[in-house]
This record gives C-alpha cells, sequence and structure tokens, in this order.
C-alpha cells in the first residue's frame, strides 16, 4: 500500500518535471544517441583527425574548442562561423573576434571529409564543431562528456551580428561578462567555469598589450616577462606576437588557470576580472583548490552552451561542405 502509492507519486514526480522543462522551453530538442543509427562511426571519425591535429599541434584543441563558442554565442549553434564570405553576404569570419584570430577551419574540413566518406549527407557541421571541441578537451587531458547532437546548419552568417558585441571583448569588465553569458542562457557559474577554457591556447599581443602596461591587478615580473614580446606601440607585426594563457600548463586542460588568476598571473584583462574582489572571486578559489569541481562544472556548461538556440527539424540543412551552404 505504501509502497504503490509512493510509485504513483514517484511518477507524477517525473510528469510533472517533464511538463515544467517542455513548457519552460529549457527541454533540449538535441540527443546523445541522434546519430546512433544513421552514423555510428561519427565519433571514430571525428576523433581521429582531432587526435592527429591535436598531436600535431597541442594549440588546436584550443581553436576547436573556441570555435564552438563563438559559434554558439551568435545566433546559436549553428556552424553559421564556418560559412567562407561570398559576394553577397559577409559572414562571420571577418568580424573583429575573429578576424585573424578563429583558428582550426582547416581540420573542420577534414574533419567534415572524413565524415562525409562514412555517412554521406548526415551530419551537420556544427555538430561536428561540438564534437571535436570535446574531443579537444579530452585529448589535453580534460573532461569527457557525453555530446548533445541534432544540430542543423544555417543557411547564412551575419557579419554585423558577430559584431555585435554578443562575443564579449578581453577588455570587458565583469559584469560585462556576467551579462553577455546571461544573454545566452549561461549563469555566471557557467560562465566562471567556461572561462577555464583558457587554461589552453595563445593569445596576440594585441588583445593583452593594455594589460601587461596598464592595468595595475597584475604580477610586476609576469607583465614585464610578457612586455619582450609585446611591445608597447602597436601597428607593427608584433601585434600578432601570441602569448599562452596560462604559462604554467598551456597544453594541458587543468585548473592551473584559475591558481594564476589568484597570483595575479591572468594574461587577459577580461580574466583577471574574475579574481579582482568581485562576487566571482570565491567561484575562482574554489576550482584553483578543486579540479574535480571545475571539471565538473565544466561539462555541465559546455552541454548547455551547446544547446543554444539550435536548428533542428526542418530548419536549416545539413551542408555538404562546412564552408558554404548548399
Ligand atoms: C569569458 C569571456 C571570454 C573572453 C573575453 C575571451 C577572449 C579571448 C581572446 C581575446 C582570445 C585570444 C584571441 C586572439 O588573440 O586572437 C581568446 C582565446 C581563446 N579562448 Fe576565449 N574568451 C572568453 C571565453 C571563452 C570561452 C567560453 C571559451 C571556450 C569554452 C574560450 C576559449 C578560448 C580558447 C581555447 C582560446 C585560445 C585559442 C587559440 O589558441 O587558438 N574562451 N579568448
Ligand atoms: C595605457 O594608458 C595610456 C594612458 O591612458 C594610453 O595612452 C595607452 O594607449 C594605454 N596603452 C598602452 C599599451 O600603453
Amino acid at each position: 500500500m505504501a509502497l504503490s502509492s509512493s510509485k504513483v507519486s514517484l511518477n507524477l514526480f517525473c510528469f510533472v518535471l517533464f511538463m515544467f522543462f517542455l513548457i519552460d522551453g529549457s527541454f533540449s530538442q538535441l540527443s546523445e544517441n541522434f546519430y546512433a543509427k544513421k552514423c555510428p562511426n561519427v565519433f571514430k571519425a571525428v576523433n581521429s583527425v582531432v587526435h592527429s591535429a591535436v598531436a600535431r599541434e597541442p594549440r588546436m584543441g584550443g581553436s576547436l574548442l573556441r570555435l564552438h563558442f563563438h559559434d554558439c554565442f551568435v545566433n546559436g549553434c549553428d556552424g553559421s562561423v564556418l560559412l567562407d564570405d561570398t559576394p553577397s553576404n559577409k559572414g562571420e569570419k571577418t568580424a573583429l573576434p575573429n578576424k585573424d584570430s578563429l583558428r582550426g577551419f582547416e581540420v573542420i574540413d577534414a574533419i567534415k571529409s572524413k565524415v562525409e566518406s562514412v555517412c554521406p549527407g548526415v551530419v551537420s557541421c556544427a555538430d561536428i564543431v561540438a564534437i571535436a571541441a570535446r574531443d579537444s578537451v579530452v585529448n589535453l587531458g580534460g573532461p569527457f562528456w557525453k555530446v548533445k547532437l541534432g544540430r542543423r546548419d544555417s543557411k547564412t552568417a551575419s557579419l554585423n551580428d558577430a559584431n555585435s558585441g554578443v562575443i564579449p571583448p578581453p577588455f570587458s569588465t565583469l559584469n560585462n561578462l556576467i551579462n553577455r553569458f546571461k544573454a545566452q542562457g549561461l549563469s555566471t557559474k557557467d560562465m566562471v567555469a567556461l572561462s577555464g577554457a583558457h587554461t589552453i591556447g595563445k593569445a596576440r599581443c594585441t588583445v593583452y598589450r593594455d594589460r601587461i602596461y596598464n592595468d595595475t591587478n597584475i604580477d610586476s615580473l609576469f607583465a614585464k616577462s610578457r612586455q619582450r614580446n609585446c611591445p608597447r606601440k602597436s601597428g607593427t607585426i608584433k601585434d600578432n606576437n601570441v602569448a599562452v594563457l596560462d604559462f604554467k600548463t598551456p597544453n594541458h586542460f587543468d585548473n592551473l588557470y584559475y591558481k594564476n588568476l589568484i597570483n595575479k598571473k591572468g594574461l587577459l584583462h577580461s580574466d583577471q576580472e574574475l579574481f579582482n574582489g568581485g562576487s566571482t572571486d570565491s567561484l575562482v578559489k574554489s576550482y584553483s583548490n578543486n579540479q574535480n569541481a571545475f571539471e565538473s562544472d565544466f561539462a555541465i556548461a559546455m552541454i548547455k552552451m551547446g544547446n543554444n538556440k539550435p536548428l533542428t527539424g526542418s530548419n536549416g540543412e545539413i551542408r555538404k561542405q562546412c564552408r558554404r551552404a548548399n
């Protein structure tokens, strides 16, 4: 008697929860097993290319991870960031946050042709970017998560949308970072966890110059060492000199990024904003002390970011080539 009534209330509870997600709209239309029937070998195909690209150049793992972020923040995760400009349409590639900066398009092309060779016309470029981001993290020693799939590809891309400030710039205040992520349905905690992506990859002199010459919340020896490769004067080819975002373990996906922040050794102004006497100090401290907490919050936030406004059903298309609409 007691047993069956608790079963009933459990069922009712699940039903209410389900309706809540349905009405709330946060119920993801994506699923982990989307290609289980139509392309069971997609993961193997993607990872084989990511694995060799990252083995050749570890930074590529960072570049592929960032592609997913920049794709998702401009009109959702729809592969729009991959579209080349055409005579009639300027896409996202030449937008300020992307130009001379985003990398990895050749690797995405290589993945796409491998995937097309095993299951032609099935897997979207947007999903390929999402899987490649996860595999990049895993190949550099970070956490694994089950990527949700079923995104379709956009037919267009918008330069204006990519330039509209939806992707926060590196001179952002903490408030701007919080608000830009909030606008994408991501919490402050998600924002701090996702920023841990700067445990890998590199940045150009032009995006950290002001910080290493003008900021006061920076370790002075660290600033000096970065100034050697990034002169105060802008407008030369040295603008493109790069420095690693995590000076301790630049090719390893770990929580040392947060330890750097505590030591005032964040490379970007926006990095150091996360630990500068504000509301996110405590999160930075806890991630710096707890690799597991960071890894699990990062994985959760990546799934959330990847759920952002996907094209599904009959919207969009499955591109044949990632650089252009069919
Ligand atoms: C919190 C706000 C963020 C800001 C202001 C920001 C800004 C930047 C900037 C300015 C660069 C260097 C670009 C260049 O020099 O060309 C960079 C690199 C990078 N970003 Fe972020 N980013 C943010 C969040 C994220 C997120 C959420 C991810 C991924 C989940 C991410 C992943 C990366 C990676 C991996 C690199 C290195 C890329 C490479 O070496 O090719 N960033 N970011
Ligand atoms: C630093 O601040 C000064 C004064 O505001 C400004 O002129 C300069 O462009 C800033 N950046 C660098 C790299 O010195």
